[in-house]
């Protein structure tokens, strides 16, 4: 699909934003999601929670196309994941994925490495790519870095290039799996206030995260996962004051008193 195609007239103006229903998903014999009922209505913030290995990252990789599920459906503004290849393209595009690992190309520029779907999957000019790109690497604060590399300039940079590398695409949500667990504690806070900002605008975001003094400030909802399912979905301030499931108590009070 090329990216002046309109989008589908179920994808214009539809809420729910993501709409999951009984998704299953196996790694082999590993049952890693069991029956996810999740909708996530646009402008909310959420932040997804849980012991590891209780199935976050799978979600929301699920949610943007970058894992097959075997049962139940995800839709994405109204446009269905995983049905056909066409359909799975338009939800993709709606999404920004933002990883622990920053994930950008070593070889390209700070710059390169935010112009370059611009130019190739939405085919824009060069000039019009740069443009773009700049806008959002200020937004970041870090317009100063667009002609270094990767590797020149610390992990709180990095990741807020990453950012601003998702931003590019104009996307509908952003989904962040742990943003800034690679980071040192002096990096934490640049990268958790570019994501506030981010949240201002009235971006949807869904933020795995253990931070949770950012959960506080900045989720709408809070998501706890345990054993690959969702023990626990509640506002914010309901979710910190009186976390109903025992799994979630505990994993509050531990992560609290550290
Ligand atoms: N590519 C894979 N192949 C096989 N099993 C996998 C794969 N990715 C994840 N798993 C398994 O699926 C389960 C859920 O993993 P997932 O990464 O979603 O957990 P998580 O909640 O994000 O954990 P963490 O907090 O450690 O990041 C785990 O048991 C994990 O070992
Ligand atoms: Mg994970």
């Amino acid at each position: 699909m090329l990216a002046q195609d309109p989008l589908p007239v179920s994808a214009i103006n539809t809420t729910p934003q993501v709409q999951v229903d009984g998704l299953n998903k196996w790694f082999g014999a590993l049952h890693v999601l069991k029956d996810i009922d999740l909708t996530i209505r646009a402008g909310t913030r959420m932040v997804v929670c849980g012991p590891s290995g209780s199935g976050k990252s799978t979600l929301i990789r699920c949610c943007n196309g970058l894992e097959p599920f075997q049962k139940g459906t995800i839709q994405l503004d109204g446009v269905a994941l995983g049905r056909n290849a066409r359909e799975t393209a338009t939800a993709r595009r709606l999404t920004g994925m933002v990883f622990q690992s920053f994930n950008l190309f070593p070889h390209l520029t700070v710059l390169a490495n935010c112009t370059l779907a611009l130019r190739r999957v939405f085919l824009k000019s060069g000039r019009e790519a740069e443009e773009i790109a700049m806008q959002h690497l200020t937004a970041v604060r870090i317009p100063e870095k667009a002609q270094a590399y990767p590797a020149q300039l610390s992990g709180g940079q990095q990741q807020r290039v990453a950012i601003a590398r998702a931003l590019c695409l104009n996307p509908r949500i952003m989904l962040f799996d742990e943003p800034t667990s690679a980071l040192d504690p002096e990096m934490i806070k640049e990268v958790l206030d570019v994501m506030i900002a981010l949240a201002k605008t009235g971006m949807t975001m869904v933020c795995v995260t253990h931070e949770m003094g950012f959960a506080r400030e900045v989720a709408d909802e809070i998501v706890f996962m345990d054993e690959g399912r969702i023990v626990e979905h509640a506002p914010s301030k309901d979710f910190f004051s009186a976390a109903a499931h025992p799994r979630a108590r505990l994993f509050l009070d531990t992560i609290l008193s550290h």
